[in-house]
Protein backbone atom coordinates (compact mmCIF):
# COMPACT_ATOMS: atom_id res chain seq x y z
CA UNK A 1 0.00 0.00 0.00
CA UNK A 2 1.58 3.28 -0.79
CA UNK A 3 -1.01 5.52 0.36
CA UNK A 4 -2.60 5.84 2.80
CA UNK A 5 -6.35 5.19 2.90
CA UNK A 6 -8.51 8.59 2.71
CA UNK A 7 -10.19 8.96 5.85
CA UNK A 8 -12.75 11.30 6.27
CA UNK A 9 -13.25 12.75 9.90
CA UNK A 10 -16.91 13.50 11.24
CA UNK A 11 -17.50 15.38 14.45
CA UNK A 12 -20.79 13.20 14.68
CA UNK A 13 -21.86 14.61 18.36
CA UNK A 14 -20.01 18.07 18.50
CA UNK A 15 -22.35 20.30 20.92
CA UNK A 16 -22.10 23.86 19.57
CA UNK A 17 -21.43 26.91 21.90
CA UNK A 18 -21.67 30.30 20.95
CA UNK A 19 -19.46 33.35 22.06
CA UNK A 20 -19.84 37.14 21.19
CA UNK A 21 -18.89 40.23 23.16
CA UNK A 22 -20.87 43.61 23.44
CA UNK A 23 -18.68 46.63 22.20
CA UNK A 24 -19.19 49.98 24.19
CA UNK A 25 -20.95 48.02 26.51
CA UNK A 26 -19.44 49.95 29.86
CA UNK A 27 -22.42 52.17 30.40
CA UNK A 28 -24.99 49.82 30.06
CA UNK A 29 -23.24 47.49 32.46
CA UNK A 30 -22.83 50.65 34.83
CA UNK A 31 -26.51 51.08 34.37
CA UNK A 32 -27.80 47.22 35.09
CA UNK A 33 -25.43 46.98 38.01
CA UNK A 34 -26.49 49.64 39.61
CA UNK A 35 -30.17 48.88 38.89
CA UNK A 36 -29.97 45.13 39.75
CA UNK A 37 -28.03 46.10 43.37
CA UNK A 38 -30.99 48.62 43.56
CA UNK A 39 -33.56 45.34 43.55
CA UNK A 40 -31.77 43.35 45.37
CA UNK A 41 -35.09 43.00 47.84
CA UNK A 42 -37.65 40.37 48.23
CA UNK A 43 -40.22 42.14 46.14
CA UNK A 44 -37.57 40.96 42.93
CA UNK A 45 -35.93 37.61 44.22
CA UNK A 46 -36.80 34.21 43.13
CA UNK A 47 -38.50 32.50 46.33
CA UNK A 48 -39.27 29.40 44.64
CA UNK A 49 -35.54 28.96 43.09
CA UNK A 50 -35.17 24.84 43.53
CA UNK A 51 -31.55 24.35 43.55
CA UNK A 52 -28.61 24.81 46.47
CA UNK A 53 -30.11 28.13 48.32
CA UNK A 54 -27.33 30.44 49.27
CA UNK A 55 -27.20 34.13 51.31
CA UNK A 56 -24.37 34.74 48.92
CA UNK A 57 -26.23 34.77 45.49
CA UNK A 58 -28.93 36.81 44.81
CA UNK A 59 -31.69 35.00 42.22
CA UNK A 60 -34.27 37.57 40.59
CA UNK A 61 -37.48 36.29 39.53
CA UNK A 62 -37.26 35.17 36.23
CA UNK A 63 -39.49 38.57 34.27
CA UNK A 64 -36.35 40.74 34.07
CA UNK A 65 -36.83 40.89 30.30
CA UNK A 66 -40.12 42.37 30.69
CA UNK A 67 -38.87 45.43 32.50
CA UNK A 68 -39.18 48.49 30.18
CA UNK A 69 -35.86 50.60 31.39
CA UNK A 70 -33.57 50.89 28.55
CA UNK A 71 -30.55 49.36 29.78
CA UNK A 72 -32.93 46.54 30.11
CA UNK A 73 -34.35 46.92 26.58
CA UNK A 74 -30.79 47.36 25.25
CA UNK A 75 -29.11 44.14 26.66
CA UNK A 76 -32.82 42.30 25.53
CA UNK A 77 -32.02 43.28 21.90
CA UNK A 78 -28.41 42.20 22.31
CA UNK A 79 -28.84 39.04 23.53
CA UNK A 80 -32.01 38.06 21.95
CA UNK A 81 -30.21 38.77 18.36
CA UNK A 82 -27.22 36.82 19.49
CA UNK A 83 -29.18 34.20 20.02
CA UNK A 84 -31.32 34.29 16.87
CA UNK A 85 -28.08 34.65 14.63
CA UNK A 86 -26.71 31.28 15.95
CA UNK A 87 -30.01 29.75 15.90
CA UNK A 88 -29.58 30.45 12.06
CA UNK A 89 -26.14 29.25 11.80
CA UNK A 90 -26.41 26.05 13.26
CA UNK A 91 -29.83 25.08 11.95
CA UNK A 92 -28.85 26.53 8.43
CA UNK A 93 -31.84 28.55 8.26
CA UNK A 94 -32.02 32.10 6.26
CA UNK A 95 -32.40 35.25 8.94
CA UNK A 96 -35.53 35.73 7.01
CA UNK A 97 -36.62 32.39 8.41
CA UNK A 98 -36.03 32.96 11.73
CA UNK A 99 -37.36 36.27 11.85
CA UNK A 100 -41.11 34.65 11.67
CA UNK A 101 -40.34 32.46 14.87
CA UNK A 102 -42.13 33.24 18.19
CA UNK A 103 -39.91 33.88 20.39
CA UNK A 104 -40.31 33.19 24.42
CA UNK A 105 -37.61 33.92 27.13
CA UNK A 106 -37.28 33.94 30.99
CA UNK A 107 -34.52 36.20 31.74
CA UNK A 108 -33.10 36.88 35.81
CA UNK A 109 -29.74 38.08 36.90
CA UNK A 110 -27.87 36.55 39.60
CA UNK A 111 -25.59 39.18 42.29
CA UNK A 112 -23.11 36.60 43.66
CA UNK A 113 -20.46 37.57 46.53
CA UNK A 114 -17.59 36.42 47.69
CA UNK A 115 -17.81 32.25 48.34
CA UNK A 116 -20.89 32.77 46.14
CA UNK A 117 -21.42 29.38 43.37
CA UNK A 118 -24.24 27.59 41.49
CA UNK A 119 -24.42 23.87 41.65
CA UNK A 120 -24.66 21.38 38.70
CA UNK A 121 -27.87 21.97 36.74
CA UNK A 122 -29.36 22.46 33.54
CA UNK A 123 -32.08 24.41 31.83
CA UNK A 124 -35.19 22.59 31.48
CA UNK A 125 -38.15 23.58 28.96
CA UNK A 126 -35.90 25.50 26.95
CA UNK A 127 -33.63 25.16 23.54
CA UNK A 128 -31.37 27.53 24.02
CA UNK A 129 -29.52 29.22 26.99
CA UNK A 130 -27.46 31.55 27.56
CA UNK A 131 -25.56 33.84 30.37
CA UNK A 132 -24.16 37.31 29.80
CA UNK A 133 -21.55 39.07 32.05
CA UNK A 134 -22.17 42.57 33.44
CA UNK A 135 -19.76 42.49 36.24
CA UNK A 136 -16.94 39.87 36.28
CA UNK A 137 -15.75 41.11 39.53
CA UNK A 138 -12.51 40.03 38.99
CA UNK A 139 -9.60 41.56 41.42
CA UNK A 140 -6.45 41.33 42.64
CA UNK A 141 -7.72 39.00 45.12
CA UNK A 142 -8.48 36.30 42.11
CA UNK A 143 -7.71 33.33 42.01
CA UNK A 144 -7.74 30.90 38.20
CA UNK A 145 -11.10 28.97 38.88
CA UNK A 146 -12.99 31.49 40.65
CA UNK A 147 -16.59 32.14 39.20
CA UNK A 148 -15.70 29.90 36.19
CA UNK A 149 -19.17 28.67 34.35
CA UNK A 150 -17.77 24.69 33.89
CA UNK A 151 -19.67 22.73 31.50
CA UNK A 152 -19.79 19.15 31.76
CA UNK A 153 -18.97 16.70 28.89
CA UNK A 154 -22.27 15.20 28.20
CA UNK A 155 -20.47 11.66 27.21
CA UNK A 156 -19.73 10.75 30.78
CA UNK A 157 -17.64 7.55 30.02
CA UNK A 158 -15.43 9.45 27.00
CA UNK A 159 -12.69 9.29 29.13
CA UNK A 160 -13.06 6.01 30.92
CA UNK A 161 -9.97 4.54 28.72
CA UNK A 162 -6.87 6.45 27.68
CA UNK A 163 -4.05 5.61 26.23
CA UNK A 164 -2.17 6.95 23.43
CA UNK A 165 -4.63 6.63 20.95
CA UNK A 166 -7.34 9.36 22.33
CA UNK A 167 -5.28 10.97 24.76
CA UNK A 168 -3.91 13.95 22.51
CA UNK A 169 -7.29 14.80 21.27
CA UNK A 170 -7.15 17.54 23.68
CA UNK A 171 -8.77 20.22 21.18
CA UNK A 172 -12.67 20.56 20.35
CA UNK A 173 -14.61 18.59 18.70
CA UNK A 174 -12.96 15.73 20.32
CA UNK A 175 -12.03 16.50 24.17
CA UNK A 176 -13.10 14.39 26.78
CA UNK A 177 -12.62 17.14 29.52
CA UNK A 178 -14.98 19.91 30.65
CA UNK A 179 -15.50 23.03 28.64
CA UNK A 180 -14.51 25.86 30.90
CA UNK A 181 -15.29 29.59 30.68
CA UNK A 182 -14.14 32.52 32.85
CA UNK A 183 -16.66 35.18 31.91
CA UNK A 184 -15.55 38.80 31.14
CA UNK A 185 -17.77 42.20 31.17
CA UNK A 186 -19.85 42.43 28.07
CA UNK A 187 -18.67 38.49 27.09
CA UNK A 188 -22.20 36.21 26.29
CA UNK A 189 -22.31 32.65 25.99
CA UNK A 190 -24.89 30.33 24.35
CA UNK A 191 -25.11 26.98 24.65
CA UNK A 192 -28.13 23.95 24.52
CA UNK A 193 -30.33 24.44 27.41
CA UNK A 194 -29.79 20.30 28.44
CA UNK A 195 -25.96 20.86 28.69
CA UNK A 196 -25.17 20.47 32.31
CA UNK A 197 -23.04 22.72 34.34
CA UNK A 198 -21.98 24.39 37.04
CA UNK A 199 -20.31 27.76 38.62
CA UNK A 200 -17.50 27.42 40.84
CA UNK A 201 -17.09 29.43 44.25
CA UNK A 202 -16.96 32.99 43.34
CA UNK A 203 -13.56 34.26 45.80
CA UNK A 204 -13.50 37.95 44.46
CA UNK A 205 -14.21 41.25 46.46
CA UNK A 206 -16.66 42.64 44.33
CA UNK A 207 -20.17 41.64 43.13
CA UNK A 208 -20.32 39.52 40.19
CA UNK A 209 -23.39 40.10 38.08
CA UNK A 210 -24.94 37.81 35.24
CA UNK A 211 -27.73 37.87 33.57
CA UNK A 212 -29.22 34.28 32.57
CA UNK A 213 -31.96 33.88 30.00
CA UNK A 214 -34.03 30.67 28.68
CA UNK A 215 -35.04 31.10 25.24
CA UNK A 216 -37.92 28.69 23.44
CA UNK A 217 -39.55 28.86 19.94
CA UNK A 218 -42.37 28.32 17.67
CA UNK A 219 -42.61 28.65 14.12
CA UNK A 220 -46.30 28.30 12.75
CA UNK A 221 -45.71 26.62 9.60
CA UNK A 222 -42.88 23.86 11.20
CA UNK A 223 -43.35 22.96 14.52
CA UNK A 224 -43.71 18.76 15.00
CA UNK A 225 -44.42 19.44 18.38
CA UNK A 226 -47.78 20.72 17.74
CA UNK A 227 -50.56 18.25 17.47
CA UNK A 228 -54.52 19.07 17.67
CA UNK A 229 -55.83 20.95 20.59
CA UNK A 230 -57.27 18.77 23.12
CA UNK A 231 -58.44 21.74 25.24
CA UNK A 232 -60.44 25.02 23.53
CA UNK A 233 -60.37 27.94 26.51
CA UNK A 234 -59.48 27.44 29.64
CA UNK A 235 -58.81 24.32 31.60
FE1 LIG B 1 -27.36 27.72 34.47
Amino acid sequence: MNQPPKVEVIPAFAVPFGATFLADCGQMNFDLKNLFLSRETDKYKNLTRNSEESDLQFESNFDVFTWENPEVVQLKEFMTAAVLEMIGMVNKYKRSKVAEFDIYCDAWYHITRKGGYFVNHNHPMASWSAVYCIADGVDKDDVGDSGVTRFFHPQTAASTYLDAGNLNMSAAPYSTGHQVFKLQAGQMLIFPSWIYHEVSPYMGNLERVIVAANYWFNHPAMNPQMGPKIYAGKR
